[in-house]
């Protein structure tokens, strides 16, 4: 039967298990599994490193949300982007980014050159340059829209197009936008990835990334074959975890978007605020193409304090209900000021402060950062 969204959330994946009946899925902790005597697989599992029962229901559940063929699940959201860009050919050329985790942006300045990939930084908010940055080596496009910090949003169905005619695979980090706001495989992207430590897990108490590949193809191969080798698997608990927390997934979501907006529409009207950065308003850069490719806006979004890093730092000293903290995507609402936590080179601007929208009640975050602000 064919189910919209919130439904597959709660049944993908989720058969009560065959041997008990058990309706809530069983955490399978084995890391090995019986076979017969030349290594035959007695029901499909081997060693948990490969894979285990746990961890490919959420893989199911997983290419179910995104409308994928096939999905892997990792020990963390870089591990997943790791494996996947580690996969990439030698002497091929990354797109990446110009705003982009900045954990994506040191992987591919420290470790992928000693593979022989180079990563060539271009705006990918402007389709026609990332047109001109392609070179005839370019095997991949990284999108990752919403972006972070900054929330710029990417056109995946123009940059899938434009990646296709040149021989290049489209992959989308979806963290911020989940699911439940965006599908890119329905745009034409080859690839979604997730730093499931985000909404997926939903409370700040579980690691985990996810690639869900369109196809089940050779690339799909390749990234299975790195995460076997390279080690970098989910642990089952942390399945488990993530499996339970995708239920909830759209429900959040909602209560999200509708925060984010809250808290962007209070912003906006602020005299100490000098610009808001979320892709809902009708005012931000993007939100033309936001609004075409996803549901609603999410739950994530940066906000520029007047008067420069000091200001910004007095309004992070002083919230009360916000933590400030790093990460995103829990039920409590966080706060962080961006350039502290980016080392020596911070790239966010000093005044820049994100913030991580919770499901609290809305009046209450609100109010919160009305005495911060003063
Ligand atoms: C957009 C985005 N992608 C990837 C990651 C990395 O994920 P993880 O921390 O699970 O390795 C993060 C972490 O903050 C992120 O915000």
């Amino acid at each position: 039967m064919p189910m919209r969204l919130e439904s597959l959330a709660v049944h993908a994946g989720a058969e009560p298990d065959t041997a008990t009946g058990a309706v809530a899925p069983p955490l399978h902790l084995s890391t090995t599994f019986q076979h017969g005597p030349a290594a035959e697989r007695v029901a499909g599992f081997e060693y948990a490193r490969e894979g285990n029962p746990t961890q490919a229901r959420l893989e199911t559940a997983l290419a179910a949300l995104e409308g994928g063929a096939a999905a892997l699940a990792f020990a963390s959201g870089m591990a997943a982007a790791d494996a996947l860009l580690s996969s990439l050919p030698a002497g091929s050329d990354l797109l990446l980014p110009a705003d982009v985790y900045q954990g994506i942006r040191t992987l591919a300045r420290d470790f992928l050159p000693r593979l022989g990939i180079r990563a060539v930084t271009v705006d990918v908010t402007d389709a026609k340059a990332v047109a001109a940055a392609l070179t005839p080596t370019t095997r991949c496009i990284w999108l990752e829209t919403p972006s972070n910090p900054l929330l710029q949003i990417a056109d995946i169905a123009a940059i899938a197009t434009i990646a296709h005619r040149a021989g290049a695979v489209v992959v989308v980090d979806s963290t911020f936008a989940t699911p439940c706001l965006q599908q890119p495989l329905a745009l034409g992207a080859d690839v979604v990835m997730h730093s499931t430590t985000k909404y997926f897990g939903g409370h700040s108490d579980v690691m985990g990334g996810a690639l869900i590949f369109a196809h089940a193809d050779a690339l799909y191969d390749s990234v299975a074959h790195a995460r076997h080798l390279r080690g970098g698997v989910m642990a089952p608990f942390n399945a488990w975890l993530t499996l339970r927390g995708l239920r909830s997934l759209p429900a959040r979501m909602a209560w999200h978007c509708r925060n984010g907006r809250a808290m962007a529409e209070f912003l906006t009207s602020h005299p100490r605020v000098e610009a808001v950065h979320w892709p809902g308003l009708p005012n931000h850069p993007n939100h033309a193409i936001a609004a075409r490719q996803m549901r609603d806006f999410g739950g994530m979004l940066s906000v520029r304090i007047r008067g420069g890093r000091d200001a910004a730092l007095s309004v992070a000293s002083k919230v009360k209900m916000f933590t400030n903290a790093t990460s995103l995507g829990g039920c409590e609402s966080l706060i962080e000021h961006r350039a502290s936590v980016e080392g020596l080179n911070p790239v966010s601007p000093q005044n820049l402060l994100r913030l991580s929208v919770g499901i609290e009640a809305a009046e209450d975050l609100i109010a919160d950062l009305d005495q911060a602000l003063g």
